[in-house]
């Protein structure tokens, strides 16, 4: 097994199960809409947005080693281009919701649960377009 394929696999992993769990945060913060004041539910999801956090800075840096694994083959492409976007947005996302959870007190708990389901919705989106764009590889 070579480096370039250690990588690739820890990157896969990284997108599956940690990426994934946004899978989770959907669901899990709706029902934490039916049940008012339930600051544990708030604190679990704050851990769940920042496993994504952690995620993805893992799948971002196992992405760019793959790069130096392979001399430089990859960054001039266009996919990885994107796909070093799309991290940073799945990031910006993350850490957005999981602050808006933080100060969230009985007054903006709906608020913000309502921001963080929007946000886990646009991470699972560009999950699921980074795992295209990752396996077409365009440009
Ligand atoms: C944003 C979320 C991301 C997801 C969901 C994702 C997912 C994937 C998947 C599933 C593959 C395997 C594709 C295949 O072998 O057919 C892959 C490959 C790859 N990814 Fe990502 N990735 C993401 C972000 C990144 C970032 C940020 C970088 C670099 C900055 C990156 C660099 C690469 C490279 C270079 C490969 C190809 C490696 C090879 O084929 O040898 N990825 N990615």
């Amino acid at each position: 097994m070579t480096l370039e394929q250690i990588l690739l696999a820890l990157h896969v992993a990284g997108t599956v199960l940690g990426l994934g769990q946004v899978g989770a945060v959907v669901p899990l913060a709706l029902y934490a809409r039916t049940k008012k004041g339930d600051r544990e539910l708030l604190v679990l999801l704050r851990k769940l947005f920042a496993t994504l956090s952690g995620s993805v800075a893992f799948v971002l840096v196992t992405g760019i080693a793959m790069d130096f694994a392979s001399h430089g083959a990859w960054h001039r492409t266009l996919f990885f281009r994107i796909g070093f976007v799309a991290a940073i947005a799945i990031g910006a996302c993350a850490g957005i919701a999981g602050s808006k959870l933080k100060k969230a007190d009985a007054s903006s708990e709906q608020a913000a649960l309502g921001t963080a389901i929007t946000l886990a919705r646009v991470i699972a989106v560009i999950t699921l377009l980074s795992t295209l764009l990752m396996v077409l590889k365009p440009g």
